[in-house]
């Protein structure tokens, strides 16, 4: 029963409806039944007109969301999808740390997080960062804190939620218009590598303000120029890759700080242990001159395989 009633949603999504016409010919008012467990349609959704290529794209979604519901592609976690709007714009992580009470901005960084240039190929852990994010210019800042921020810590206290620590806010801009992709309450990777280096503040201290809730009373010294991280992967990765390759080069970076990630020290020697193996972070006036430090200091460290992205910052 289950069974019939989500195919009942998806064939009357992707099928049924497509062949009603609206005014044009050429295009479709697309609605979306909406069954109960027993197979009762509980509602009608309008999604839209869709035309030409449009239609096909909601067709293929219509066969995407079959194979996760009915195809049980991710198991449990595609038993319920949310289909939400699609946002076109650039996306920037926004972190902000909270006593509970107070709060305070950190800087904004970019992440760069497909394997392979242009933003294409597999997703991974993220393959560098740059901070400040140049377009995130003081009234896209104001809509974030007014819009997000406060909202959120204001929230949290409404919920009775007494949380103390970092918020990761994934944003994506729209037209100059903030949009939130995701909470986490956590740092992100590699925007630590490139928000933490910026911030000049004792950290024990800042943490041992929230004993008392006087986060408030602590300034942050945030060093103004650009940091950029470059961060050095395992040939393959992030499909299969090997480990255990002796990496060479890494005392000769002079002007860059060098995090180890999927690295380990055997006697004398490092050698590669995971998928992301080290990430570069360097300063400069500007995010084109800290990636220029990080890409320099990333030609002296070798390990067989060794792969980085060498456009980040390309759509900036
Ligand atoms: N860089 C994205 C994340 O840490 O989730």
């Amino acid at each position: 029963m289950k069974n019939f009633s989500l195919l009942s949603v998806l064939m009357i999504a992707v099928f049924g409806v497509m062949t009603s016409c609206s005014s044009s010919d050429d295009c479709h008012e697309c609605h979306i039944a909406l069954f109960d467990a027993a197979g009762q349609e509980t509602a009608e959704v309008e999604i839209g007109e869709f035309c030409g290529d449009a239609l096909e794209d909601v067709e293929s979604a219509g066969y995407q969301l079959t194979e996760m519901l009915v195809g049980e592609k991710f198991g449990i976690a595609s038993s319920k999808v949310v289909i939400e709007e699609f946002l076109d714009g650039i996306e920037l992580s926004c972190f902000v740390l909270t006593d509970g009470v107070n709060y305070k901005v950190l800087p904004t960084a970019k992440d760069y997080k497909r394997i392979g240039e242009g933003d294409t190929g597999l997703n991974t852990g993220g393959m560098g960062a740059i901070s400040p994010v140049p377009f995130a210019n003081k009234t896209l800042l104001n809509k974030i804190e007014q819009n997000i921020i406060i909202p959120t810590i204001e929230g949290l206290k409404k919920d009775n939620i007494e949380y103390q620590g970092f918020i990761f806010i994934g944003l994506i801009n729209v037209n100059n218009n903030p949009k939130v992709i995701e909470y986490n309450v956590r740092m992100g990777d590699p925007e630590t590598e490139v928000v933490l280096p910026r911030i000049q503040n004792d950290f024990v201290e800042i943490f041992q303000s929230f004993k008392n809730k006087t986060l408030d009373k602590i300034e942050l010294n945030i060093d103004h120029r650009s940091a950029a991280t470059v961060v050095l992967v395992s040939g393959g990765y992030p499909s299969s890759y090997n480990k255990g390759i002796k990496i060479t080069g890494i005392d000769h970076v002079v002007d860059s700080t060098v995090y180890h990630a999927g690295a380990i020290r055997e006697k004398e020697n490092i050698y590669t242990n995971g998928g992301r193996v080290l990430a570069i972070t360097s300063f400069g006036n500007n995010f084109q001159e800290a990636l220029k430090n990080s890409y320099n200091s990333a030609s002296k460290i070798n390990f067989k395989g060794k792969y980085y992205r060498k456009d980040l910052g390309f759509d900036l």
